[in-house]
């Protein structure tokens, strides 16, 4: 085996220095790259990383404030806890003054963009969503706005724009339309999906997008296809976590399966289970992939990476990531807002445990950047 392991550690070595050159690696050097198990390679990778981010960001890391303005949501797809099908959810919305409520919170402790993430509420909604935002951005003008509300209407996005949201973020989930369809109910279909991107991108919005590592039925082949999309797309933010089942979705047994057969050969397939194709480690690989492909990128180490693992936030900067998002929902309402089981919402992942993660930050040689949009 040495010589497979010198060469696979030869392959990421090229990887990382056509990124650091700003070349384009093809389909099949990405894939060797995520198919390496050689901890000293994905070592060498998460350094690359690393330096990168802190070449460009230094040892500060950005802190954006997430409120969780509904569990309320009309589509359905089948990895998400608040999918409409799932009856047990108790559902929530908040109302302007609670949200302004939270961003009044956030704002003393430091916090200057503020990210409203929820469920898809109805078209009719959009008038109080553009409601929201200017009433921030008229309360708190040195912050920024950031949504996280799902595909809507050309007419809907460019209302919140105009009301001075100015960041938006939409995980494409997958660039295979077969996976896709799998990961969603017949009446969403990736081609809406990046349509809505494509329309973010046109009225200026700073874009989000991103995946699930080791959704089912996702492949290697899936993975590297989101990589080339985002290689054309050229997101200014990236959210990638790794799947969590949620007990109430059709896929609550997904990390159990064996193998999906799907016809078309066991690679290109097949949901490989965990341990072999670990979720948090294929996270931390493509962070430090997308931070090598994208230097000025915003890149959370998000939630669910920080639910994946104790220390997750720490395993993802390290990997190369900038952001923290923390929790400012208010706790009444956070264990509803209930994607995945498990999901972190307090201690270091809210804005109550922000002391807690200034300190484990600083344990690994970085600083939270509060006051700054
Ligand atoms: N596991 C991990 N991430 C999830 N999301 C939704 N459900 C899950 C899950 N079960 C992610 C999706 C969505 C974002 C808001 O949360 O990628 O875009």
């Amino acid at each position: 085996m040495p010589n497979r392991i010198i060469n696979t550690s030869g392959k990421v070595r090229n990887l990382i220095l056509k990124l650091q050159r700003n070349e384009i690696p093809d389909a099949q050097e990405y894939r060797e790259v995520l198919l390496c198990h050689d901890r000293n390679a994905v070592s060498l990778l998460h350094e690359a990383a690393r330096e990168a981010s802190v070449r460009r960001f230094g040892n500060g890391i950005h802190i954006r404030g997430l409120v969780e303005i509904t569990n309320i949501c009309r589509n359905d797809c089948f990895y998400c806890g608040i999918r409409r099908s799932n009856g047990r959810v108790t559902r929530y919305r908040l109302t302007r003054s609670e949200i302004l409520g939270c961003c009044r919170r956030g704002y003393a402790s430091g916090f200057r963009t503020f990210v409203l993430q929820g469920g898809e509420l109805p078209d009719s909604a959009d008038r109080d969503i553009a409601g929201l935002c200017s009433a921030i951005r008229s309360e708190f003008p040195d912050c920024a706005v950031a949504l996280s509300l799902g595909e809507r209407s050309e007419e809907g996005y460019r209302m919140f724009r105009e009301a001075g949201a100015t960041r938006y973020l939409l995980r494409h989930e997958t660039r295979d339309p077969v996976h896709y369809s799998r990961l969603h109910p017949p009446g969403m279909s990736l081609s809406n999906r990046l349509h809505c991107l494509d329309m973010l991108k046109d009225m200026g919005y700073m874009t989000g997008t991103g995946i699930m590592v080791g959704s089912p039925y996702q492949s290697i082949g899936n993975i590297v296809d989101d990589i080339l999309y985002m290689a054309r797309f050229r997101p200014e933010m990236i959210g990638i976590g790794p799947f969590i089942p949620h007990r109430d979705t059709p896929f609550a047994g997904a990390r159990r399966a064996k193998a999906y057969s799907v016809a078309g050969g066991v690679e290109d397939a097949c949901h490989v289970p965990l341990p072999e194709w670990d979720a948090g480690e294929m996270t931390l690989k493509l962070i430090s992939i997308f931070r090598l492909m994208f230097p000025d990128a915003f890149i959370p180490a998000t939630t669910a990476l920080a639910t994946f693992y104790p220390d997750g936030h720490e395993r993802g900067i390290l990997a190369g990531a900038n952001v923290v998002m923390p929790n400012l929902s208010p706790p009444s309402v956070r264990d509803d807002y209930s994607l995945y089981d498990g999901k972190a919402a307090y201690g270091a992942e809210s804005a109550e445990g922000l002391d807690e993660l200034r300190i484990r930050l600083e344990d690994i040689g970085y600083r939270i950047l509060l006051s700054e949009a």
